[in-house]
């Protein structure tokens, strides 16, 4: 079974002063059993967070707590790229990572081929990724299958050059996120989120299909993310084909946390309960 996943996404806010309140907070409030909870301050915050959320109280009946992630990472190991940070040094700090994110792709001209290079170095250090992926607004207007071309080939842009067994287990997760619907307030459609979400499933068997123990497109959590809110999580946890989101805005939020890791929670259990009934 698939696990259901909220991760939210600081991106530029807070400081190491407030970070950490904001997380214990978060974490104690989204106490549920079944979800897997992750938070991605920046990078200057990673310690502060880290430590706040070695706080028992933020633990869930189940024992869980929350993990950690960066929002990115350089694609080079190491060198001459002031101002940057590489995979190898988030060590002890994180355990998961945003890669590919669309402000990345768009404001920091990452292209596919950077994209899949970072995913390598975070899969080398350990780390766990998120992988984002999603069309402009003109590819959504042109159609579905415009929107699911662009979508199929920025997974496969990634994959491929990582395909083989350190990429299956290093627990990757793929993000859906439109890039129309980050931070606008317009959400896709549960129905069209799913959608895209088998779309991803056939298109990770495609790479998985040339590369022994890739494993099965079934097996490949992906999440929603763009504009999700305590007002329309259900719309995305409906979908069996969504395990979980991504959350931008709202993950600053810890009301709206506590609602969408709570509703997500319901989900998480109604599966688990069809699994082994
Ligand atoms: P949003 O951002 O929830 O604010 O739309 C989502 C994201 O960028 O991951």
């Amino acid at each position: 079974m698939r696990p259901v996943i909220v991760a939210g996404n600081w991106k530029m806010h807070t400081t190491p002063a407030d970070a950490g309140e904001l997380a214990r907070t978060i974490g104690a409030r989204t106490r549920v059993d079944g979800v897997t909870r992750v938070l991605c301050p920046p990078f200057v915050c990673l310690a502060a967070v880290r430590d706040a959320l070695a706080d028992p109280g933020v633990a869930a009946p189940d024992g869980s707590g929350v993990a950690v992630g960066a929002q990115n990472v350089h694609r080079e190991r190491q060198g001459a790229y002031t101002g940057e940070v590489a995979a190898s040094m988030l060590e002890g700090l994180a355990t998961w990572v945003i890669v590919g994110h669309s402000e990345r792709r768009q404001q920091f001209g990452e292209t596919d081929e950077v994209v899949a290079a970072k995913l390598t170095r975070v899969i080398e250090a350990g780390l766990r990724p998120i992988l984002c992926v999603g069309e402009q607004l003109e590819a959504r207007e042109a159609g579905a299958d415009v929107a699911a071309t662009i979508v199929v080939d920025q997974v496969v842009n990634a994959l491929r050059p990582n395909a083989g067994d350190a990429l299956w287990s290093s627990g990757l997760v793929i993000a859906y996120e439109p890039v129309w619907a980050i931070g606008t307030g317009r959400n896709a459609s549960g129905a069209d989120a799913a959608a895209m979400a088998d779309t991803i499933r056939r298109a990770l068997r495609t790479v998985a299909g040339s590369v022994a123990g890739l494993g099965n497109g079934e097996d490949l959590t992906v999440l929603y993310g763009g504009s999700v809110s305590s007002s329309n999580i259900d719309e995305f946890m409906a979908e069996q084909a969504i395990d979980g989101a991504l959350v931008g805005g709202a993950s600053l939020k810890p009301d709206e946390m506590a609602a969408i890791v709570a509703r997500a929670g319901l989900t998480a259990r109604a599966r688990a309960a069809a699994t082994t009934a």
